[in-house]
């Protein structure tokens, strides 16, 4: 019988790209880097599964270039929207994702950007390495405090979630707003109380992004949204940069509208808002919320899985249609 094709679109922990070559006709290995468009779209002629990065668009033409043997396309990350989820459903095309092996990274580095943020980490770490520290000052890098203020949580999903149990060591009351209310036993567990957005931009001392990008959150925190939250407030994006509107929040801090932003995503990734880079209070990472090596190997272990078993027919362990 003849080998089934799959396309592997860049080299990645936790993928066997070796034992899936003797198994698949994989083509040459890949990249190092994400695959060029032009590449992608050659290389995907014929294919039966495509595992693929958040930095690969699978959209119609993507789709249509396949052709009618594409059974399923694994993407190694939680986010799908790079995928055309409900163009792949239309033509029977299993999507799949890797949740749960990245929730805790992902919420650890969450908080890891609100205390950054908060206590001026980047700028004070850039001051010392700038040789300008000329000694102790009662009055230099002054942030704000986070123990025993509000957490504002938008997006109460996995992630979410993470963040709020993160947040009981520094004695925070948590406040969240989501697509569903959670449940009266989960809301008590993770003692967080349901607020709208509105309410809850304008109670919150810090405000963490845990949403999906879909039609719905794309430019959620617009200039009228960030013009409800306090000026003390710190906002942290650890879902996708298109939740926010960049130019509004560079323009906020600016002014003095916003005390400090927590970024790990970005509108245009990899291109940051020029005015970003030289907002004060901002720590700017570049997309790291599941980068620790344990969880990239699982993520690698999981969009393999996934594409193993739906090619094979069998249920996916982690499917998004
Ligand atoms: C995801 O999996 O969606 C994350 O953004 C990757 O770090």
């Amino acid at each position: 019988m003849e080998r089934r094709t799959i396309l592997v679109t860049r080299r990645l922990p936790g993928v066997p790209w070796d034992d899936l070559a003797k198994r698949f006709r994989a083509g040459d290995p890949p990249p190092a880097g994400t695959m060029p468009r032009e590449e992608f779209l050659a290389r995907v002629r014929g294919a039966s599964g495509i595992l693929c990065t958040l930095a690969d668009r699978v959209d119609a033409e993507l789709m249509e270039a396949a052709g009618p043997s594409l059974v399923v396309v694994s993407n190694f990350a939680v986010g799908v929207n790079n995928v055309d989820v409900a163009g792949a459903t239309r033509r029977g095309i299993r999507v799949c994702n890797t949740p749960d092996v990245l929730t805790d990274a992902t919420s650890d580095l969450g908080f890891a950007l609100l205390l950054s943020a908060a206590r001026k980490v980047s700028d004070a770490d850039r001051f010392v390495r700038a040789g300008s520290w000329t000694g102790w000052d009662p009055w230099g890098f002054l942030g704000v405090p986070v123990a025993g203020k509000t957490l504002g949580i938008v997006g109460m999903g996995k992630i979410g979630a993470g963040v709020a149990r993160r947040s009981r060591g520094f004695s925070m009351k948590i406040l969240y707003h989501s697509r569903r209310r959670i449940s009266p036993s989960e809301e008590a567990g993770l003692a967080a109380s349901y607020r709208d957005l509105d309410a809850l931009l304008a109670e919150s001392d810090f405000v963490v992004l845990c949403v999906p990008l879909t039609p719905e959150t794309r430019g959620l925190i617009s200039t009228e949204r960030l013009g409800r939250m306090k000026r003390t407030a710190v906002l942290v994006n650890i879902a996708r940069g298109e939740v926010v509107d960049e130019e509004a929040v560079a323009t906020a801090l600016a002014e003095g509208r916003l005390f400090g932003a927590g970024l790990d995503v970005y509108e245009k990734e990899p291109r940051v808002h020029p005015k970003l880079l030289s907002a004060p209070s901002a720590v700017l990472l570049p997309h790291l919320g599941s980068a620790t090596g344990e969880t990239r190997e699982a993520m690698g272990r999981r969009a393999t899985e996934n594409l193993l078993a739906a090619l094979d027919g069998r249920e996916p362990p982690s499917p998004v249609n």
